[in-house]
């Protein structure tokens, strides 16, 4: 029988999601630079990803740059009523596809602007500011005249809800000061488990917390125990990190990334295999000590 925990939806912006969404971000090119390489299966894997029931992508105009809004515009508009898109500023592509923060309040418009223009959109759902920090880790520092320029665009009704990326606790309350906000998108997996206590303090206010590098990023997860509970149970490992996350906390969304329909049916159904307190707490270790 399934698991409850592991098939019910969580509101985003209030709009109940699926728990397993998708992030469009392994659609460009390689180092998330330029076109794909196969453009067709890239609008198939977005085609099939709502076919499969997503309602919840993640996606930012620098990825690609440009790139995989204009796919996921090409895929899918007009949007499915039900449909999430999130979205994130705060970072810019050099010529040589480094990532550069852009950060200033003028340049956060102009991420809004150039979402919305590649999106195809009036009024995008959700946009993440993303914070620099460490790269792939957050860093303290005031992020108000960024969240200030969000907030000044949604009095102006081009950004529905504002969301964080890349944040510690203390700038999560910094910006719940001056806006309200509907998710975080942190660094967090079976392996990376810095976020636990921001992780926690969402649970408790019922805000939407999603993972990025789900499944462990550009290198993903490998892990003897991971890959023995898998068998056990007849899963792949990677289906069993998502439902490692799911049971984590109710108010976890996912949005594993993939550029194979193969991968992508794979991760839909994360969700058929709930996990034994056994299972869980021997995947729970994998974080504590060497995996
Ligand atoms: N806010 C931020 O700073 C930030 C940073 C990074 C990412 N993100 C968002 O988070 C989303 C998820 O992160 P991510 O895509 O970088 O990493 P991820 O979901 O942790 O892992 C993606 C990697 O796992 C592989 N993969 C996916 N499903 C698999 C499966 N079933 N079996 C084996 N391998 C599988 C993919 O390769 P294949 O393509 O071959 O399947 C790809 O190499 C992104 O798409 C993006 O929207 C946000």
């Amino acid at each position: 029988m399934s698991n409850p925990t592991l098939t019910s939806t969580f509101p985003l912006a209030g709009r109940p999601v699926s728990r397993v969404g998708y992030g469009a971000m392994q659609l460009a090119g390689p180092g998330v630079f330029g076109p794909p390489q196969d453009r067709a299966g890239a609008i198939a894997v977005l085609r099939e990803a709502m076919a499969l029931g997503v309602n919840h992508i993640d996606t930012s105009d620098f990825y690609g740059p440009h790139i995989t809004n204009q796919l996921i515009r090409e895929a899918l508009h007009p949007y499915a009523e039900e449909l999430v898109i999130v979205t994130k500023v705060g970072a810019l592509r050099g010529a040589d596809g480094s990532w550069l923060a852009a950060l200033e309040p003028d340049q956060i418009r102009r991420g809004v602007e150039d979402n919305l223009r590649n999106l195809g959109l009036e009024a995008l759902d959700i946009v993440n500011l993303r914070n620099m920090g460490q790269i792939h880790a957050p860093a303290e520092g005031s992020i108000a005249p960024q969240v200030e320029a969000l907030a000044e665009l949604q009095r102006r009704g081009l950004v529905r809800h504002i969301g964080l990326s890349n944040v510690t606790l203390t700038q999560f309350n910094q910006a719940r000061g001056i806006a309200e906000i509907v998710c975080v998108q942190n660094q967090y997996n079976l392996v990376q488990r810095e976020d636990d206590a921001l992780l926690d303090e969402l649970t408790r206010l019922g805000i939407a917390y999603v993972p990025f590098f789900p499944l462990g990023g550009f290198t993903p997860i490998q892990s003897s125990v991971l890959a023995r509970v898998a068998a056990c149970i007849g899963a792949k490992p990677m289906q069993v990190a998502l439902a490692w996350l799911l049971q984590r906390a109710p108010n976890i969304l996912l949005i594993p990334g993939t550029a194979s329909l193969a991968h992508l049916r794979e991760n839909m159904q994360a969700a058929q295999w709930p996990l034994t307190d056994e299972a869980l707490a021997e995947l729970d270790a994998i974080g504590r000590h060497p995996a």
